[in-house]
């Protein structure tokens, strides 16, 4: 019977095998028939990525993007926002260009396409590997049914340093969290079948080490040792890649003095060689021409440079069209370099079934009936919920029914804000605001009275700087005074106060560094005077960044942290307030005590002098603050409680192979229904390289009942021990091993094993 099966899956095995191989060559005939047509400048034409213009319906065909189509100089446009335009310059390049290659089309469909669900380090929080995947489904579905078939997503850059505005787009500090959701986003966008009209291609980014930006400064230089980059900052984009990411765009920062968008070993050594990476590399936003700044040659070299680096497209320079022909001519670069990218392209675009049918992504019923549909918004309303983080919670949430609450704070009705950054496709007109959302659930049972309390930020400067991309928070004309009076009239009568208060939208993100990560002053203030009322207050958080918050830990006696939660946010922010959801996010990101601390991370070196809980002196602390965080890393409490049992572990000796089960017991000793994520650390004491003192190896997210108890098992072998050691070779060393299991990087139980080969 055995030798049956194996027979069979052996047959099948086979049968799948070859129907691949014979699919793969009929692309290369095709493709290669095709190129033999094709001159140098229509080859390089595929190579040009322009941004879109802001083209009207109807007069995209007479646009100059549209000319340069026609002439076969563009290989695909980004960010067009519309199913009838993208048709339009569809048809140009199809039925005009000479030789009818369609275009690809892309855009950054980042956390959602119209249907927003919360930014990325929201949807991190969530732990939830099927509702992260889930998300990219939709905004695939969505997008593709609006003529977008490639996206910029997902950004998983690593960052430990809060001041960088585009943590909000990456998972955190944990590169075994962020490779799973990589995995995740991969399959949830690309699905299993690329040419189905309802898939996209995924773009991993910001390839490589952008999080790691100097002073958290955006753009900035990076650098780090080789055997940081292999342990810490690339597993998530080598997980991208495995789980067979189809396009891979490179970083604006410098790597070992190269920057990434000329960076031949990146690219062409580590991801196509090691990684075996067989997709296109596209630039970021003009970062090959960028090169110039950075030092390493004029317009012409540096597009040398970055085609010999071993990347394919460009974005927006349009430097790969205009130079790369002479750059042939005086032998810089070869012929079968320049092949090579365009073959890459026209292979994604056969990949996606664009040759068979160049409109399959334009059908506009499709697009009526999908985008933005009831049953999607629903979803994302859910999912927003799970994002939440509560930070503190003495006795204010949730709110019973019935009360009467004061709604305060200038993000409480900053519609345009609910969506966060990185939201191209979003109608924000359509945003659910905490004012709509509270008022509408509280119903006719309780009373909302709002008051904005306070402008974003005193200074009236920063705010336009904070604000300038068109997510504006009106600001009030009244003085600070004036508006703090309002606040506290309108929390007069009421039995809680909620504080609507954070970042603007823009105040993360691309290009939003901030060398101070407290809460504005101007909000601050509001705040204190909310609390000086001696009510029970409630601050709902919008962010998109770890801040600082010690003195609204130390007073505040309820802290929700909502991220920026897309387009249902305020209902789902309604759904927690109200206890219809309790909440269960918990942090990717440290948040530190104070500025000075960062980067503040939980999976740090132990050194020579380690860290202990107080200041002593010549250890490693500071004298002015603590080592500890003020909310680390895997930190989030629920309106239930939970208790962890004892920690227990099938073997304490193992040898090879061998597998390891460490499992334990959590009960929900609370009254209300929860989840939980239960976390597995694991800490290499001692190493031919120094490891860190704990590292995320496993986690998974229960649902318990009041009074119910779940044993939760992780399977461990060797596999989870293994490093990058000095050699850059990557294997684990026999030895002790402490394995810790809790609700948080700092509320572990543990126990030793020993391991040998
Ligand atoms: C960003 C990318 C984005 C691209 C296209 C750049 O400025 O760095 O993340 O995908 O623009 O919009």
């Amino acid at each position: 019977m055995k030798k049956i099966i194996t027979l069979c899956f052996w047959l099948l095995t086979t049968v799948l095998l070859h129907a691949q191989s014979n699919k793969e060559a009929a692309m290369h005939q095709f493709v290669s028939k095709l190129m033999s047509k094709m001159t140098l400048q229509e080859k390089l034409g595929q190579l040009n990525l322009p941004a879109s213009s802001d083209f009207v319906t109807g007069q995209v065909s007479s646009s100059d993007i549209a000319s340069k189509v026609l002439a076969g100089k563009v290989g695909g446009v980004f960010n067009i926002r519309s199913v009838s335009k993208i048709k339009e310059l569809q048809q140009v390049a199809v039925t005009q260009s000479r030789l009818g290659i369609p275009l690809l089309f892309g855009m950054d469909v980042i956390h959602g396409y119209r249907t927003i669900f919360p930014i990325p380090l929201g949807m991190s929080a969530t732990w939830d590997m099927s509702l992260i995947e889930r998300a990219a489904r939709i905004a695939a579905n969505e997008a593709s049914s609006d003529g977008i078939m490639w996206t910029f997503s997902p950004m998983v850059d690593l960052t430990r340093d809060p001041r960088w505005g585009r943590s909000s787009e990456g998972n955190g500090e944990d590169a075994f969290l962020s490779s799973a959701i990589a995995k995740a986003m991969v399959h949830g966008y690309q699905g299993d079948d690329l040419s189905k009209n309802n898939t996209i291609m995924s773009c991993v980014k910001h390839y490589a080490l952008y999080g790691a930006a100097e002073g958290g400064r955006d753009y900035n230089t990076t650098d780090m040792s080789r055997i940081r980059m292999y342990n810490e900052y690339f597993p998530p984009y080598k997980a991208a890649v495995d789980a067979g990411v189809g396009s891979v765009m490179v970083s604006f920062n410098e790597i070992d003095g190269v920057p990434a968008s000329g960076n031949k070993w990146l690219v062409d050594d580590v991801l196509r060689k090691q990684w075996k990476f067989n997709g296109f590399v596209v630039s970021d936003y003009t970062g090959i021409p960028e090169m110039m700044n950075h030092g390493v040659g004029d317009f012409k070299t540096v597009n040398q440079k970055s085609l010999n680096a071993g990347v394919d497209m460009d974005m927006v320079g349009e430097g790969f069209l205009t130079t790369l022909a002479q750059s042939m001519k005086e032998g810089l670069v070869t012929q079968a370099q320049i092949d090579k990218a365009c073959e890459r392209i026209l292979e994604a675009k056969y990949k996606l079934g664009l040759f068979e049918d160049p409109y399959k992504y334009c059908d506009e019923k499709r697009s009526q009936a999908e985008v933005f549909k009831a049953a999607n918004r629903a979803e994302a309303r859910t999912i927003a919920s799970q994002s939440f983080v509560l930070l503190k919670n003495k006795n204010v949430l949730p709110i019973s029914s019935g009360k009467k609450i004061a709604l305060v704070g200038p993000l409480a009705t900053a519609k345009e804000n609910m969506t966060g950054t990185w939201s191209v496709g979003a109608d924000n007109t359509q945003s659910i605001t905490l004012l709509n959302g509270l008022t509408k659930a509280v119903g006719t049972q309780g009373k909302v009275v709002y008051a904005k309390g306070s402008n974003l930020e005193d200074d009236i400067e920063l705010e336009k700087r904070a604000t300038m991309f068109g997510k504006e928070i009106l600001r009030d004309q009244k003085t600070a005074e004036q508006m703090i009076q309002e606040a506290l009239a309108a929390s007069a009568e009421a039995d809680v106060i909620v504080a609507a208060l954070g970042e603007g939208a823009e105040m993360s993100g691309e290009s939003a560094s901030r060398s101070n990560i407290d809460l504005p002053e101007a909000q601050k203030r509001l705040l204190k005077a909310l609390v000086a009322t001696g009510k029970p207050v409630a601050l709902v958080l919008f962010t998109g960044r770890p801040l600082t918050l010690a003195w609204e830990d130390a007073n505040v006696p309820a802290i929700l942290n909502v991220w920026f939660a897309g387009s249902e946010a305020g209902d789902a922010i309604a759904d927690v307030l109200l206890g219809k959801v309790n909440p269960s996010g918990k942090l990717t990101m440290t948040f530190p005590q104070n500025i000075g601390q960062v980067p503040l991370y939980y999976n740090h070196k132990n050194t020579g002098r380690p860290l202990g809980k107080w200041f002593s002196k010549f250890q490693s602390n500071y004298l002015d603050v603590s080592n500890e965080a003020l909310y680390p890393f895997g930190f989030g409490l629920s309106y239930t409680q939970f208790s962890y049992g004892e920690l227990k572990l099938s073997a304490t000796q193992l040898k090879g192979n061998q597998k390891l089960w460490a499992s334990i017991e959590v009960k929900n000793t609370g009254t209300m229904a929860g989840k939980e994520v239960v976390q597995l650390y694991i800490r290499d004491i001692v190493g031919s390289v120094t490891r860190p003192v704990q590292e995320l190896k496993g986690f998974e997210k229960i649902e318990l009942q009041p009074g119910e108890t779940k044993k939760v098992s992780f399977e461990i072998t060797p596999e989870l021990l293994k490093f990058y050691n000095s050699d850059l070779k990557y294997d684990w060393e026999s030895g002790d091993f402490d394995i810790m299991i809790g609700s948080s990087s700092k509320e572990v139980k543990s126990l030793k094993v020993n391991w040998i080969k």
